[in-house]
């Protein structure tokens, strides 16, 4: 196993962000009782072609666990706390995607916690400040632990929130398997340096096309969360009228009709379909993006007819994301841009052996001096304005851990989202995005493509 040179420095911030957790535990009151996330390596039928061996998924408790992990349930502004299990053979975190929590309960080895080893354990407490539609993975090994299926939704739910007839929550994503349901390469380097690997069996909740029953003429909430590695989508619904309600987490001010909305790796939609009337109709939620589309889930009225309307629903309520004082935020720019070919440094959690991409020019890891430094060191409580230029004839969903933020203006785009933790940056964007670092440690900034995450678009913010 390669040794770190950057060991000594990060062992600092792991030693503050020890501290730093237990204040947050004492804050919140007694630790409640810990869900147990088992990650664990399993057989699951994804196609018809054959059972797939070797899928990754977490299971609750000790039990075996052979499909999706489960959807995990917090409120807003309660402690959360779970126990990570593995049983991998390999090392593992989890990190809480979109939640904006203490940064030592982030789940990024070597920046804010230790690997947990095969046989060890980790334990997660926290209190979701947000409201909305999360998700949970991996931030070891993605390219493969996530690949093989450590991906799952979570909601944090908000008591305020207006009463549905039902709710469906559903997990997109993509596999990368071959005749008789066997993993093939979880990517081919060409594919890393332009758009992605796309995998091969598409899959919503780990199913090929489900159909769901919700109640006929009800208010139904989707919440959709796209974990693919690589596939960004473009969702729209036909057999029934829909309102976006929420992205990524966070409600829009004002709902309005689902259209074609892209969707890229890492984000969330939160939509309120009104079922069709008559018991048998359907609904069909497609993917739109290319020249053919295709089918992600179809919803079927079920019963008597509820007799809803869309304009029941009030708009949710927008959750405490600080407002950025544009007077006195500093501008930092950030280019993502092609890099030209390093020898990638070998990883405990797993490394291409490519690098294709950079962040202000820095792959990571590349040939930087060790340690690595931050893009900026944020002063905790003051207003940034990032200025983010996608250089390259490429989208990526660049994500932040831990603060998020608003679209302010873009070069691309006339609608402005509500604040979010991943901005899908089109070809040649430019947009500028404003937050308040509010939340002190070190916070990663990385694109969701996963090959692109690891083979250099990747790197930090600290806030002190
Ligand atoms: Cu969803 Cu750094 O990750
Ligand atoms: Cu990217």
């Amino acid at each position: 196993m390669p040794m770190f040179n950057r060991r000594t420095f990060l062992q600092g911030s792991a030693a503050l962000g020890g501290a730093f957790a237990l204040g947050v535990a004492a804050r919140a009151g007694a630790s409640p009782d810990p869900q147990v996330l088992t990650a664990q390596i399993a057989d699951a039928r994804i196609t018809a072609g054959g059972v797939t061996p070797k899928i990754m998924t977490y299971g609750l408790g000790d039990a075996p666990h052979t499909s999706m992990p489960p959807v995990l349930r917090m409120r807003k502004g309660e402690a959360y706390a779970a126990r990570l299990v593995n049983r991998l053979d390999e090392p593992t975190t989890i990190h809480w995607h979109g939640l904006r929590i203490a940064n030592a309960m982030d789940g990024v080895p070597e920046i804010t916690q230790p690997y947990v080893y095969p046989g060890d354990s980790f334990h997660y407490v926290f209190t979701p400040p947000d409201a909305g539609t999360f998700w949970y993975h991996p931030h070891c090994n993605t390219l493969t632990q996530i690949g093989r299926g450590l991906a799952g939704v979570i909601v944090v739910e908000n008591p305020d929130d207006p009463a549905f007839d039902a709710e469906i929550v559903l997990n997109l994503r993509d596999w990368r398997l071959g005749s008789g349901g066997i993993f093939i390469d979880p990517f081919k380097p060409r594919d890393a340096a332009r758009g992605g690997t796309y995998g091969t069996v598409r899959t919503t909740n780990w199913q090929q096309e489900p159909v769901f029953d919700a109640p006929a003429g009800g208010l139904v909430r989707v919440r959709i969360a796209a974990t693919d590695v690589t596939r960004i989508y473009t969702v729209a619904l036909e057999g029934a009228a829909a309102n976006v309600i929420a992205l990524d987490g966070n409600p829009v001010g004002v709902p309005f009709p689902l259209d074609r909305l892209a969707l890229g790796p890492g984000q969330r939609l939160d939509i309120v379909v009104q079922m069709p009337e008559s018991e048998g109709q359907i609904a069909t939620l497609g993917n739109y993006r290319g020249s053919h589309p295709w089918t992600i889930a179809t919803l079927r009225a079920v019963g008597a007819s509820l007799k809803r309307d869309l304009r029941d629903i009030a708009p949710l309520a927008a959750n405490p994301i600080a407002e950025a004082d544009l007077s006195t935020a500093k501008r930092i720019p950030i280019e993502l841009t092609a890099t030209a070919e390093h020898k990638a440094t070998p990883s405990i959690c797993g490394s291409l052996g490519y690098t294709f991409w950079a962040i202000n020019k820095v792959p990571w890891p590349g040939d930087t001096p060790d340690p690595i430094a931050p893009i900026e060191e944020l002063k905790l409580g003051e207003s940034y304005i990032l200025q983010i230029s996608n250089r390259t004839p490429h989208a990526h969903p660049i994500h932040l851990h831990g603060l998020s933020f608003r679209i302010l203006n873009s070069n691309k785009r006339t609608f402005l989202p509500p604040p979010t933790d991943t901005i899908l940056l089109l070809p040649d964007e430019q947009a500028e995005v404003a937050l308040v670092a509010d939340n002190p440690g070190d916070w990663v900034i990385h694109c969701h493509i996963i090959e692109h995450q690891k083979t250099g678009m990747t790197s930090y913010f600290k806030v002190v």
